[in-house]
């Protein structure tokens, strides 16, 4: 592994400091910076007090039990996540309070409250338990983002069955390859789903996987888009959810979960060509995305929150559903584009339900400042509050933009680091407390301890690094889904006893993170993860292609494209056609995040002597540097014709 911290703006030092403004700090929930030191003081005292706020119907005996790298978090406890996030809130007055406020793409709106989403939750737990869905089973959810996604997830935890959201952009094989890995039971999918006024043929996609998975029983199919969505319903094993739903009783007993029980499985690119599902268990997870969306977002009773991320992603899980929904809070959740039916879109719904904290992607605020302001000042932003941002890292000049077009230059901007593995806000600014740097993560969350070491896992005080974690946190992921050696092997073996994050960073003299992106084969599209294995993969599944090399290059609105280098087999010829035919067979493998950007035709690839890729000099070649160290290769000027043809084409 190469570690490739060539930060561009990051490195230039940031002297913009931003304090939090005097009337915020007065009324945020953390006001001050003591909690730090009495989470550094005593961590698994700070994280009991914190469970103390959810509801148990058993005390744990123990906080942690730490059998590096396995933890298990309030050993003992019993608790239920669907009863936090819903019967807690329904016994007091919130019964009738919005709990999501949903979007639809073309314009409807349904505002479920606290009691709607209590009905709906407990007879689609019925649903499932009449199905003969048992607690530890496992249910794929493949839907778009409309209230029985919430629903169907809420339900799961209800009834103790696992669920794994599969993102509704994914194709037909990523499905099938995600039901097979977790041996799903029951599907549940809808008609289609809109993206940007289009079909998007969830249905059909189910259909097409199904073709190859044994374990799947019944099809749960929720009606989004009717007639249109022209699907067959397969008798015997495809229901219609509002049937289903029709005669189902309305109330479900939840199931008395161990806190170390699994609440689901999310899938996510690593450095192998195969997805791993990330398992994330009850107690620690609800704890840990309980406390950081109350104290991250200064969460409050009267706020109106959106997190514009889609839910089959883990700030969705944790930031559309499970924290918001455990504090209490309003959640907003966007069916659709941000361009649909135009570029105003995401601005009319923040003055149209008075949004005060908003969430959002880097990769979008620099998609809005290409835009131009005109959109946002169309409408009247002055609800909001707090503005907040995660999934790569951000430019200062995108941080500056937000804050000012945005934030009116009166909203503290929360940066928050983390990972699928995390399942909870990592590094972050507490927006009454934290002086804030555009572009820097701040600092990490109470009780977290994250440093930045070198190649021999030493800490660098400041400088550049590998970002580790050193101390287990509640919701961390506990394995990977039947494969905990490569748990092991992934996480805590780069550095003995510690949680590596495939990050690099950089810490300030005055102790703030800078992130730095990936330095493993994980590339960040637009704040997804792909992994250059799984494109390559793809690629090399197409019957004209011989061989491919897969990097990330730096781009402007997506922080990184994707740039495939391929050969193709003795007597192809290459077209621009073939390129065509190759990205789109990427994107059936994989789906439209892993569509490549550019490919590069070349006859051979630069191997070292034993026969290793160098994407490195690849990077070199598609980010136009000189190249670096090519005494390795086996056959130099290979790479050198690579750079001379690269260079003509961009010419
Ligand atoms: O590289 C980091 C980047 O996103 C990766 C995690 O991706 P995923 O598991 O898909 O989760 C995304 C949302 C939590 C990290 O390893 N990343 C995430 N947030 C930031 C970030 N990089 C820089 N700054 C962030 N705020």
């Amino acid at each position: 592994m190469e570690l490739q911290t060539k930060p561009i703006e990051a490195l230039l030092e940031e002297e913009r400091v931003f304090a939090p403004p005097k009337k915020f700090r007065e009324q945020a929930i953390i006001k001050d910076e003591s909690v730090y030191k009495k989470a550094a003081k005593n961590p698994e005292k700070f994280w009991e007090e914190i469970a103390k706020e959810l509801e148990w119907y058993k005390k744990w005996r123990k906080v942690l039990k730490w059998k590096p790298p396995f933890a298990e978090w309030f050993v003992g406890g019993k608790i239920n996540v669907s009863y936090n996030c819903i019967d807690r809130h329904v016994k007091t007055f919130r019964k009738n309070k919005a709990a999501i406020i949903w979007e639809g793409e073309l314009g409807e709106t349904q505002i479920l409250t606290y009691w709607d989403l209590y009905r709906e939750v407990n007879k689609f737990a019925n649903v499932l338990r009449s199905l003969g869905v048992k607690k530890g089973e496992r249910v794929t959810i493949y839907l778009p983002m409309i209230p029985e996604l919430p629903i169907a997830m809420l339900a799961c935890a209800r009834i103790g069955a696992p669920h794994s959201v599969v993102f509704g952009g994914f194709s037909a094989e990523s499905l099938r390859d995600r039901i097979n890995d977790a041996q799903a039971k029951i599907l549940i999918t809808a008609d289609g789903g809109y993206r940007r006024g289009n079909i998007v043929p969830l249905k059909k996609n189910a259909d097409e996987a199904l073709k190859e998975t044994r374990s799947i029983e019944k099809v749960i199919v929720v009606r989004r888009v009717g007639e249109k969505a022209q699907i067959e319903m397969k008798e015997g094993r495809d229901l219609w959810w509002h049937e289903l739903m029709k005669d189902a009783p309305s109330y479900a007993e939840p199931e008395k979960m161990d806190s170390e029980d699994m609440l689901y499985i999310l899938y996510t690119s690593g450095t192998t060509g195969k997805p791993k599902g990330i398992v994330h268990t009850t107690g620690g997870y609800l704890v840990g995305v309980h406390i950081t969306t109350k104290w991250v977002f200064d969460l409050k009773e009267e706020d109106t929150y959106w997190c514009t991320a889609d839910i089959g992603w883990v700030t969705g899980h944790s930031y559309i559903v499970y924290g918001p929904l455990s504090n209490g809070a309003t959640s907003l959740m966007y069916e659709g584009a941000p361009d649909y039916p135009d570029k105003d879109r995401f601005w009319e719904i923040v003055e149209k339900h008075k949004v005060t904290i908003f969430y959002t992607a880097p990769t979008a605020i620099r998609t809005f400042m290409k835009w131009g302001e005109e959109y946002p000042r169309k409408h009247d932003l002055s609800s909001l509050r707090l503005l907040g941002t995660v999934g790569e890292p951000i430019n200062p000049e995108a941080w500056m933009w937000y804050y000012e077009n945005i934030g009116g230059k009166r909203c503290p901007i929360v940066d928050t680091w983390w990972q699928t593995e995390t399942g909870m806000i990592m590094i972050t600014p507490l927006p009454g407390v934290t002086r804030l740097k555009p572009g820097s993560a701040t600092k990490p969350f109470p009780g977290i301890e994250a440093d930045i070491v070198d190649d021999n896992g030493k800490s660098i005080k400041t400088g550049a690094g590998y970002l580790v974690l050193k101390r287990p946190w509640p919701a961390m992921l506990r394995t990977i889904y039947g494969d905990p050696e490569r748990y092991v092997e992934q996480y805590w073996s780069r550095f003995p006893g510690m949680y590596f994050t495939g990050d690099g960073a950089k810490r300030d003299k005055d102790g703030y993170f800078w992130l730095l992106g990936r330095v493993d084969d994980v590339i960040n599209v637009a704040g997804h993860r792909v992994s250059t294995m799984e494109v390559e993969s793809a690629l090399v599944d197409h019957p004209l292609v011989a061989e491919a090399a897969v990097i990330g290059r730096k781009d402007e609105l997506k922080g990184q494209a994707i740039t495939a280098f391929v050969t193709l087999k003795e007597g192809v010829e290459s077209s621009s056609n073939l390129a065509d035919d190759l990205k789109r067979h990427v994107v059936k493998k994989i789906g439209a995040i892993a569509r490549p950007e550019e490919i590069i035709f070349t006859a051979e690839l630069p191997k070292t002597r034993s026969g290793k890729i160098m994407r490195r000099l690849l990077r070199d070649i598609a980010e136009g540097r000189a190249l670096g160290d090519t005494t390795t290769l086996s056959d130099p000027a290979v790479i050198r014709e690579l750079k001379e043809k690269y260079e003509e084409k961009e010419t």
